[in-house]
């Protein structure tokens, strides 16, 4: 493999990732939120980033339907697009969490190969892996976007849940069920989890 640092000079920033995490006082990570299409994913984003906001922590969302009309707008979802696409966002991923910001990334993301590739772009340490968990029933009831019902009329192709596969994470991610706990529950939950990950001391 390259090695960029040796290449290329702006890689070897004087001002670096330690530097600005301890500016910005948090150590920075990319909490990597996946999960069936209406499973809660991007709710529970916003509504953790406004808390840890509070809290006095930079932070950043990424989400699959602003990524997908901008950066990722030439993709579809095949198997090799969703790769391409989760690779794109793991790059972006990476450069913000080297300016010392915390990522809250929501990505559909459905299989072990696609989060896994998603890890070793950002970085084992510095991934925190969260599984969005509410099955196919419910994000079909709740069908908050009506893409179930096109999907199960032939409308949409790959259909994750539907036409496409999604795979249950390693057991390495944090699991929230959110088919039976509450939004702010859930938030609760996953910020307890994260907060020792990201303080800076
Ligand atoms: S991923 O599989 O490549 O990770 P991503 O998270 O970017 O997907 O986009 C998922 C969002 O796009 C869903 O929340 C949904 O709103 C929308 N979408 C449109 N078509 C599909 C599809 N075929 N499968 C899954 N999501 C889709």
């Amino acid at each position: 493999m390259i090695d960029s640092n040796n290449i290329f000079p702006v890689f070897n920033s004087i001002v670096s990732k330690k530097d600005k995490e301890k500016k910005l006082n948090q150590k920075a990570k990319v909490i990597w939120l996946t999960g069936l299409s209406g499973s809660g994913k991007t709710t529970i984003a916003l509504e953790l980033e406004k808390k840890i906001f509070k809290m006095g922590y930079f932070v950043q969302v990424l989400d699959g339907d602003n990524i997908r009309v901008g950066i990722s707008n030439n993709l579809s979802f095949s198997d090799n697009d969703r790769l391409e696409n989760i690779r794109r966002i793991s790059e972006v991923s990476k450069l913000f969490i080297d300016c010392g910001i915390i990522t809250i990334n929501c990505f559909v993301s459905p299989t072990n190969s696609i989060r896994n590739k998603a890890k070793e772009i950002i970085g084992d340490k510095n991934f925190i892996g969260v599984y969005i968990n509410a099955n196919l029933e419910t994000c079909e009831k709740r069908d908050t976007k009506g893409l179930y019902k096109k999907a199960r009329m032939g409308e949409i192709d790959n259909f994750t849940g539907i036409s496409s596969v999604f795979e249950t994470p390693d057991p390495s991610f944090i699991n929230i069920n959110t088919n039976k706990t509450s939004i702010n529950k859930s938030v609760d939950y996953l910020l307890e989890a994260i907060l020792p990950k990201i303080q800076y001391n």
